[in-house]
């Protein structure tokens, strides 16, 4: 049995089990592997998860573990290193941990389908937590400037109380790094001025569920391209099953 999973602090609503039992099952693989949620109440506790589960060759990491989990691993991914959070683990047969990035996979393939040939010069990314640190990886590799915007005054570049007309006019590209709009809380939304969207103008939410967020719904009103955070879901889990089998 080849065991893989994912380690957080609160997984009652994760994807990935689902994600991984139905792949597993739609290609064969369900008496060879399987796919655990690890609730640790302190990432201390990871050492201890992987001797009592020696089975284990792959994980998932999620809030709020995707730095503070970097200490424990062998080495790195360059990519990993640089956005400076692993959201996957690869655990070689003779134990050690290599940790990965594939949040960073899946923006590139969102931005890919939301922003197609299309050119923008600078993004505002709403948060200033780990995602947004993948999220202005991503831009830079692709010479799209990031201004980080944050509640917090120091945090990011800016904060939301300077979001002026100039300045949605001047960044076409709004990403939403932010929990805001997650369920149950379906009616909020980043405090950005909406008026001001354009049809010119592409909104990604990295939220996924649920897929139609109110930031999204405020983008379509105003003619704007939208995705949600679906699309990089599938690919960093995609990406994750790729590093697990190599
Ligand atoms: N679709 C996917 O595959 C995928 C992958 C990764 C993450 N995500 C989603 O991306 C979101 C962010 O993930 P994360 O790990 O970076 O989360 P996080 O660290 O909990 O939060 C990110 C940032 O959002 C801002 N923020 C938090 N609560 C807020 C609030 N109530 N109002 C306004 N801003 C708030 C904070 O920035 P400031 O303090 O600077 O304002 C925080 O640093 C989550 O919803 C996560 O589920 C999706």
């Amino acid at each position: 049995m080849r065991k893989f999973g994912l380690i957080g602090r609160v997984l009652s609503h994760s994807f990935s089990q689902q994600y991984f039992t139905q792949k597993f099952s739609r290609e064969g693989l369900s008496a060879e592997c399987e796919y655990s949620l690890y609730e640790l109440e302190m990432v201390d506790l990871l050492p201890a998860l992987l001797k009592n589960n020696p089975e284990l060759v792959g994980l998932n990491v999620t809030i709020p573990y995707k730095k503070q989990v970097i200490p424990y691993l062998n080495s790195l991914s360059e990519e990993a290193a640089l956005v400076g959070a692993v959201n996957c683990i690869k655990i070689n047969s003779d134990g050690t941990l290599v940790g990965y990035n594939t949040d960073v996979d899946g923006v590139r393939f969102s931005l890919d389908k939301l922003l197609g040939d299309t050119a923008v010069a600078s993004a505002l990314v709403l948060g200033s937590g780990g995602a947004a640190q993948a999220v202005c990886y991503v831009l830079r590799e692709r010479s799209i400037e990031p201004c980080v915007v944050s509640r917090q005054a120091g945090k990011g570049d800016i904060c939301y109380e300077e979001l002026t007309q100039e300045v949605i006019a001047s960044n076409r590209l709004i990403i939403n790094a932010t929990p805001v709009g997650t369920f149950p809380h379906i009616d909020e939304c980043p405090a950005i001025p909406y008026d001001h969207i354009t049809p010119s103008h592409f909104l990604f939410d990295l939220v996924y569920n649920p897929s139609q967020t109110e930031f999204l719904r405020r983008g379509l009103s105003k003619g704007a391209h939208t995705l949600s955070g679906i699309d990089m879901l599938y690919a960093q889990a995609d990406k994750a099953w790729d590093i697990w089998c190599r």
